[in-house]
């Protein structure tokens, strides 16, 4: 065995206050900061995570050997719901949709299987339209892949008022007349994007809220999702093809049917242009194992003082969720979001905060932050449905 030259250049731990010096952080960063090595990767980008001396030892300790080689960096792969992809290391955080706070892959339930196909389809480099509720975590799905895989992406979201065509190109009124400036997206979709090392990569671009998009912005989108030959045209009618490999995700409210209850400002999308959006997956709320576990690591304060808040919030949640969706005795015009839970549990934080210790009734209390939201009718069956799960008496009316 050769042993290890012991000068020292062992690789320092970059986590803020850490300061471990090590030949090897693999087993440091899981054991003391419960990291992935792609996790601290993804926080540091660039930083060694083993010496030059340990890949020097392995190297000649395997001389002669046939061995596969140590795994290089460029190697790395992320195990997202059982779907393995690999990390570009080349593509540093800043050029990747980030992966948003607290976020946790599903592991169980409907959102597991859907976030999985939407994943599946991702990594496999299909589009896909991916549509339900507001709330269900679409689009932190999709950026949460762009951040685990490093893969260069950008998210553009349709509002009614919104001029589509200044996301490829705009018209620049200069000193020498006018002149053609073309946007991120543009160069995006037939340069790629990219890299600190000069290479070129291809990117994945997440168009959010579609269903609220109108049919002549959506018509800029056709030629640009042809399956046979995807192209761009230009403001002077040139034609350009996409940077190969360039993929897309849509989010939408409906599945291009518009809006039935009148709650979203969903459109009847066109059906030939929906035929080019890739596979449909429909997304499900997560599953209270998984929302009560991601809520209570964002409320961790909370969490530690009012424990059993979080026990009667899942099930006043399945309750009402149940009731939006007509599986209930009762219907219920309403939604409630990952979001809409958040705000309940801020404002109990809030309340935590003012009293110093945990009030009574608290999580009723936190409720007004989503029950005010609610028209009369619908709040008070609501505050029925709370009241069956919740503990602190009925909702008198002095207690809102
Ligand atoms: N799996 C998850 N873990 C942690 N937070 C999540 C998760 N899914 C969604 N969220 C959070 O829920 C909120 C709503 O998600 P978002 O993707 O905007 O929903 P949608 O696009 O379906 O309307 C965001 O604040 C998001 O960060
Ligand atoms: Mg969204």
């Amino acid at each position: 065995m050769t042993a290890l030259k012991l000068v020292d250049d062992r690789v320092v731990c970059q986590v803020p206050g850490c300061g471990h010096k090590s030949h090897s952080l693999l087993d440091h960063l899981q054991e003391a900061h419960g990291l992935s090595v792609s996790d601290y990767l993804a926080a540091h980008p660039g930083a060694a995570t083993v010496s030059h001396a340990l890949i020097q030892g392995v190297k000649a300790k395997r001389k002669g050997q046939r061995r596969s080689p140590a795994p290089a960096l460029a190697t790395l792969s992320h195990d997202m719901m059982g779907v393995k992809a690999p990390v570009n290391v080349a593509i540093s955080e800043g050029q990747c949709l980030p992966k948003p706070d607290g976020y946790q892959w599903p592991s169980t339930g409907k959102a597991l299987e859907r976030t999985r196909r939407v994943v599946l389809a991702l990594r496999r480099g299909h589009p896909v339209f991916y549509w339900g509720p507001s709330g269900t975590g679409k689009d932190a799905a999709i950026s949460a892949f762009c951040a685990d895989t490093r893969t260069p992406s950008l998210i553009y979201t349709f509002t009614s008022g919104t001029d589509v065509k200044r996301w490829f190109y705009s018209r620049e009124i200069g000193a020498n007349g006018t002149s053609w400036s073309y946007g991120i997206l543009w160069h995006a979709l037939i340069n790629g994007i990219e890299a600190a090392d000069g290479s070129r990569h291809p990117a994945l671009i997440c168009f959010s809220d579609v269903d609220r998009g109108t049919p002549e912005q959506l018509e800029e989108f056709r030629l640009m999702l042809d399956t046979t030959s995807k192209r761009l045209v230009g403001p002077t009618g040139q034609v350009h093809t996409l940077f190969p490999g360039t993929r897309f995700a849509f989010t939408a409210n409906s599945c291009g049917t518009g809006d039935i209850d009148g709650r979203m400002s969903s459109r009847v999308m066109d059906a030939s242009l929906l035929d080019r959006m890739g596979r449909f997956v429909e997304a499900e709320y997560l599953d209270w194992k998984d929302e009560g576990a991601i809520l209570r690591g964002k409320f961790a304060d909370l969490a530690a003082k009012a424990p059993l808040i979080f026990d009667e919030l899942g099930a006043a949640t399945l309750a009402i969720r149940n009731a939006i969706r007509g599986e209930s005795t009762v219907d219920l015009e309403a939604d409630l979001t990952h979001r809409g839970l958040c705000e309940i549990l801020a404002e109990c934080d809030d309340l935590l905060w003012l009293n110093g210790s945990v009030p009574k009734g608290l999580l009723k209390k936190g409720f007004r932050a989503w029950l005010d939201r609610l028209d009369p009718d619908n709040r008070l069956i609501a505050k029925s449905l709370i009241d069956a799960h919740v503990t602190g008496g009925v909702f008198a009316d002095e207690d809102l």
